[in-house]
């Protein structure tokens, strides 16, 4: 069952960028990044001669150099840490784009439990969960946090795909047990009945991945106004006895938030529903966070919940503008989703590129009543800082920023090779059909002449790039994607 490991140790050279910090990239050029067998980075060598220093690297090293793969990058091409999905859920993905006017509370009757509830069927299930995981991979996902459905035995084969494909994840049945909230067909029997299953579900990945290297549980109340009290006490007191990351969907829609207003009339706020059940923890994801009070950032600070900010899905059902910046001043961990199907695209690098659209929105002169110019300025995002939420800011919010997210000794080797079209003079004229006629790289939209900064570059591959650059995908050290 588990993913095969690499027979042989592995050097990647070339370029390399990562984030340094929020607001900094770092570009490191004839650089040689070494990948022992277990797939952990033993080595980051930056000099300028490396490649023809390859020796004495692999002596200080222990390596026998018969039995290292060695992989450079060609001509305008530079390896990237993997994307982090912090939100996404993979029964929804045939709805990917399906989602009319509706909005939050519509949509998911309309939409979106029926689909859920339709991949009970194991054959459907395969078909749809192989397809979005190496759709992802695709894009460069290298780790994700799904929901599931509420079915276990569909829920298990979302985990054994993501181990035989070899994407990182989490993957969590989704626990809904308030029948006032769904459909006959789709809700847990009982709250009991709810974390029996749950619990079943985290064995079966216990079982095929008995240290959680690739895939892990984790535990999903729905949100607050799928759940009882007796089932969100269960898992809170699980989070605890465990000690397993939780997901769940705070304040993503207005009546959504008096919905959980009424239904829980005891707690001072949405995020107090979760933090009353012990549910908010340093290993919580948070998925929206668009509407929160001074006092709700403040929790989530004090607790070290984190935010999964989904621009993509907060545009298109028309939820809002979460305040990244806020957040972030307030001490809060951000990290980018899909949130695939409320969001149309599985593809991390749109959700990054829609993340500095919606801040620019944020900064817009009629925006934010009551906020300063300089502050309404301040919310725009960069292109290094929307990256490192992508790959860093995602880390932390799904806990793995020790193991994943740059290119550091320590860390696991979770990249993409990404590949931009340089112009050549003489071809300019028929650049647009370069690819199918000499059979050469379709370098999708990305047009580089050659002149641009390595910082224009990277620019042009978040507002033009997609999945038709990502040459290459690894995970842990293996090649999970090649684009042919
Ligand atoms: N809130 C409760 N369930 C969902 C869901 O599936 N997607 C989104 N975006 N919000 C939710
Ligand atoms: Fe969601």
């Amino acid at each position: 069952m588990a993913p095969p490991k690499n027979e042989r140790n592995q050097v990647f050279l070339g370029s390399f960028i990562h984030s340094k910090k929020l607001d900094e990239l770092e570009y490191l050029h004839n650089t040689a990044v070494c990948v022992d067998k277990s797939g952990k980075i033993v080595a980051v060598e930056a000099e300028h001669d490396v490649e023809k220093n390859l020796d004495t690297l692999y002596s200080k090293l222990g390596w026998d150099a018969s039995n290292v793969d060695v992989h450079s990058t060609k001509e305008g091409q530079f390896f990237f840490p993997g994307f982090i999905d912090t939100h996404i859920h993979a029964p929804q993905y045939p709805n990917a784009g399906i989602f009319g006017k509706s909005t939050l509370l519509d949509w998911l009757n309309t939409y979106t439990f029926p689909m859920e509830a339709s991949l009970k069927d194991l054959t459907k299930a395969r078909r749809v969960y192989g397809r979005c995981v190496r759709k992802t991979l695709s894009h460069g996902t290298t780790t994700a946090a799904y929901y599931a459905t509420i079915d276990v035995p569909a829920t298990n084969l979302l985990a054994d795909l993501c181990l035989a494909l070899g994407q990182r994840a989490f993957v969590g049945r989704v626990c809904m047990d308030n029948p006032d909230m769904a459909p006959a067909d789709y809700v847990d029997e009982s709250a009991d009945a709810s974390l029996a299953l749950t619990r079943e579900s985290i064995a079966h990945i216990r079982a095929i991945d008995p240290d959680y290297a690739l895939v892990s549980p984790v535990l999903t109340p729905r949100f607050a106004p799928s759940c009882t009290r007796d089932s969100l006490r269960q898992l809170g007191a699980l989070a605890a006895e465990t000690g397993l990351p939780v997901q769940t969907h705070l304040s993503e829609n207005v009546r959504e938030i008096e919905l959980v207003a009424s239904l829980f009339p005891e707690a001072d706020g949405y995020a107090a529903v979760y933090d009353g059940f012990g549910l908010l923890t340093p290993r919580t994801i948070l998925a929206h966070a668009v509407h929160l009070s001074e006092a709700e950032a403040g929790l989530l600070a004090r607790r070290g919940s984190k935010v999964s900010h989904c621009p993509c899905s907060n545009s298109a059902i028309t939820s809002g503008e979460a305040r990244v910046r806020w957040l972030l001043d307030r001490g809060v961990g951000v990290g980018l989703g899909t949130d695939v199907s409320g969001g149309y695209s599985p593809s991390v690098l749109e959700a990054a590129r829609l993340a500095l659209l919606v801040s620019r929105h944020l900064a817009m002169p009629h925006q934010q009543p009551g906020v300063s110019d300089a502050d309404r300025e301040r919310a725009k995002l960069s292109v290094e800082e929307v990256l490192y939420l992508a790959t860093r800011g995602g880390a932390e919010v799904v806990g793995l920023e020790r193991r994943v997210g740059a290119f550091e000794v320590g860390m696991e080797f979770d990249a993409q090779l990404i590949g931009l079209g340089l112009v050549e003079e003489a071809s300019a004229g028929i650049k647009e059909n370069e690819g199918q006629e000499d059979g050469g790289e379709d370098d999708g939209n990305v047009d580089v002449f050659g002149w641009e900064t390595w910082e224009e570059k990277v620019a042009k591959w978040v507002f033009n790039g997609d999945d038709r650059n990502t040459k290459r995908v690894w995970v842990k050290g293996r090649l999970v994607h090649t684009r042919v």
